[in-house]
């Protein structure tokens, strides 16, 4: 049991931040193409959409949570100490908990039914579907088997969080705990692990520049048909395309002549 234990809540924990740290920089340095969610938006969009949102707005609640009961248990402890709060906080939880998994069954129920999605899907990103399905049911098991989790977490697990973080593992209070909570941190820290081998890596690389960008307007001016054409030849101005009457009226077609000829200068400079 021991050795089980070691194994589990130590070593596991340890490796899983080692490779997450590690291959997740490699990956970004190697394959930066892939660093992405790998939308399959365009395949299919309704159930995505039923599925991902509540997926994914419920388990940054969670997230938040259990980041909180981790960074600042005695706020937490302080705040639980009164029975009013303390059942809004597990309500709460529990209700956002509930949220998660109707998202990631319904995103696991697309992917293993809808045709097109099966095509560009692969057999881990099931496994990791799966794998959140547990940790989401178990998650509610143990919050309903063991309550005020809200209240036990932050004197029993960020303790052993804390020491795993300092490199003094201290597994005295986790290894006597119930086998479904082991199971709860021990597929937490297998996750955590398979992040760098799979679509989870879209965490780290969220496009928050994305609120602040600049409203673009893209308008077409090349001719298309004659771009595509491989016997068309290359030249720096590409094929011009007569600008379409009702773009005249939104863009006047001496300024998108004034803007080709900025880009036409810009090119001639990078090429001397
Ligand atoms: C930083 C916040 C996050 C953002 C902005 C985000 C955004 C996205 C986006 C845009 C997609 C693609 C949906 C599509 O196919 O078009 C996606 C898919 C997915 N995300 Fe996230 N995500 C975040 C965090 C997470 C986390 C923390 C997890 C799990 C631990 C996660 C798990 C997934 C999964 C499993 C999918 C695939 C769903 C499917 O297509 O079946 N995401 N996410």
């Amino acid at each position: 049991m021991d050795l089980l234990n070691n194994f589990t809540l130590i070593g596991l924990p340890y490796a899983a931040l080692v490779l997450f740290v590690v291959g997740t920089i490699y990956r970004y340095r190697a394959t930066r193409f892939t660093y992405s969610s790998l939308s399959s938006q365009f395949l299919e969009g309704r159930q995505l959409f039923w599925g991902s949102m509540p997926f994914h707005w419920g388990l940054l609640v969670l997230f938040l949570g259990h980041l909180a009961a981790f960074l600042i248990p005695e706020t937490v402890l302080a705040f639980n100490s009164h029975p009013v709060r303390l059942l809004i906080i597990e309500i709460s939880a529990f209700m956002f908990a509930l949220i998660v998994l109707v998202g990631i069954v319904t995103l696991f129920y697309r992917r293993v039914t809808n045709p097109r999605v099966q095509a560009v899907t692969t057999r881990i990103d099931l496994i990791v579907e799966i794998l959140l399905i547990l940790e989401v049911i178990i998650g509610i098991s143990v919050a309903l088997g063991f309550r005020w989790g809200s209240a036990w977490f932050p004197a029993v697990i960020t303790p052993y969080l804390h020491s795993l973080m300092a490199l003094q593992p201290d597994i005295s209070a986790v290894a006597t705990l119930p086998g479904v909570l082991k199971l709860h941190i021990v597929l937490a820290f297998l996750i955590i692990l398979l992040f760098p081998f799979t679509r989870l890596v879209h965490f780290l690389v969220v496009p928050l520049h994305y609120i602040a960008r600049p409203y673009q307007r893209v308008i077409w001016s090349w001719n298309r048909k004659q771009v595509r054409d491989p016997d068309t030849a290359w030249t720096i101005t590409r094929p011009y395309q007569e600008v379409p009457n009702f773009l005249q009226k939104l863009v006047p077609s001496e300024t998108v002549e004034l803007l080709q000829q900025k880009l036409i200068s810009r090119c001639c400079k990078h090429r001397k």
